[in-house]
């Protein structure tokens, strides 16, 4: 039986110990206050923290179809070098992910490579054209837990309200992109003082909102799970907040750069920065901020979108929506709750592992870290500072927007089943 020692690491920050991890079984056989020394391996972990395995519900992994940008292998180098241990990869790839052999295509390459749990997210319409729901009950069957038709929204009502009926039915979520396309027409970038200086077409708050009221009005009448991906405005949080106390059925994600950036990022016309839903104003984040903390939304999720140098590096308005986030959204979390003290380690694990585990109910996820469970873990060292640059990246895309920027935390290993993934060389 092989034995891995984590020796002098801080489970959520808090005090020092040391796991053994039962390599085989991909378990943590014990924890104990002294280092242990006859393990087969050993590793001296210098009092970093370490957290659950990260769970990523939204991320674009490109494969199949625009390989060139991100694949499965790459996408899973990315995610175990950002401390995640399972991701959904978005259905939006070419072709769309609406059939049942398609998932399953997409779950065993995932698997083959061995580097993070890819778990497919299948369309909610027929190649992504919002106009033909897919076999949601046979794909639910073939073992997808969540469908969105994420890049684009279910704007059709009667669609949305089949497709809620439906995924209740097969007891799976149902991910909505939440943005009104008739609004949106052209728009790229936050409506607002901003877009008017730079002469941008702007993509208004309500376009957003408008579509969370009429779902979260549908999810009180005809049931289901509904999960709201990246939440970009205050209104959204203003609805959410009252969609909970009604005890309707809706969970949320927030984007780190929804967090961590505003419209002002786009003077210079960089495309690095146009992203959907656009970035809002300081209002927006810190609303969304105040909301992460208590639960109105309740997850940390990505949105990782590679996109080539030729999609990107070109006018403001022809560069495609979407920025990478599965190797910087660790050094993020950390910089806007721990570091300002906003949160602690605990927020961190909740948001970025147990809630979003819980969500999708997976059932080897987000699970403490105790005797007995699985060895999915992250290890942090919170004050090494790294430098974020996109040809650095593990992912086959470089389009990060934090190019030069200095970060404290950084991602140092990584362990699926017991089996590191990752690891900074630092361990
Ligand atoms: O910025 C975005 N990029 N937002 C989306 O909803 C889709 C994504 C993509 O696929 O590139
Ligand atoms: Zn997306």
């Amino acid at each position: 039986m092989t034995k891995l020692a984590l020796n002098n690491v801080r489970p959520y920050g808090e005090d020092v110990t040391s796991i053994l991890i039962d390599v085989e079984d991909g378990v943590i056989d014990s924890i104990g206050d002294n280092p242990f020394d006859d393990a087969d391996e050993t590793i001296d972990c210098g009092g970093n923290v370490l957290l659950p395995g990260l769970v990523d519900m939204h991320v674009h992994l490109r494969e199949p179809g625009r390989e060139d940008t991100e694949t499965i292998a790459t996408g899973s180098d990315a995610a175990a070098k950002g401390g995640f241990t399972a991701v959904f990869t978005m259905a939006n790839t070419n072709p769309v992910i609406d059939q049942p052999f398609l998932a399953e295509a997409v779950w065993e390459k995932g698997q083959t490579y061995g580097k993070c749990d890819v778990y497919p997210v299948g369309s909610i319409t027929k190649g992504l054209e919002g106009k033909t729901l897919t076999e949601i009950g046979l794909m639910a069957r073939s073992g997808v837990r969540m469908f969105s038709d994420d890049g684009k929204c279910v704007n059709d009502p009667q669609l949305m309200r089949r497709a809620i009926e439906y995924a209740k039915a097969h007891d799976v979520i149902l991910a909505q992109h939440a943005e009104d396309h008739r609004m949106t027409e052209g728009a790229v970038a936050h409506e607002g003082e901003q877009a008017a200086r730079l002469g941008l077409r702007g993509w208004p708050r309500v376009a957003e909102e408008s579509i969370v009221a009429r779902d979260a009005i549908m999810t009180r009448d005809y049931g289901g799970r509904y999960h709201l991906c990246h939440a970009s405005t205050e209104g959204t949080v203003e609805l959410l907040r009252f969609a909970k106390a009604q005890g309707i059925n809706v969970t949320a994600e927030v984007t780190p750069h929804h967090l961590l950036l505003t419209d002002e990022m786009l003077s210079t016309y960089d495309g690095l920065f146009r992203v959907n839903p656009p970035l809002r104003e300081k209002r927006d984040a810190e609303a969304l901020k105040q909301a992460l903390l208590d639960g109105t939304v309740d997850v940390i999720a990505t949105d990782h979108a590679p996109h080539g140098s030729e999609d990107k590096c070109v006018e403001f308005e022809h560069a495609k929506p979407g920025m990478l986030g599965l190797e910087t959204s660790m050094a993020i979390v950390h910089r806007v709750f721990v570091e300002s003290g906003l949160a602690d380690w605990r927020f961190v694990a909740k948001v970025m592992s147990e809630r979003p585990a819980e969500i999708l109910r997976l059932e080897d996820q987000g699970r403490p870290i105790a005797v007995g469970e699985p060895a999915n873990l992250t290890l942090i060292d919170p004050q090494d500072t790294w430098t974020a640059k996109g040809k650095d990246m593990a992912s086959k895309a470089s389009n990060t927007p934090y190019e030069g920027i200095e970060f404290n935390a950084r991602v140092v290993g990584t362990w699926l089943r017991g089996t590191q993934t990752y690891s900074a060389k630092k361990a």
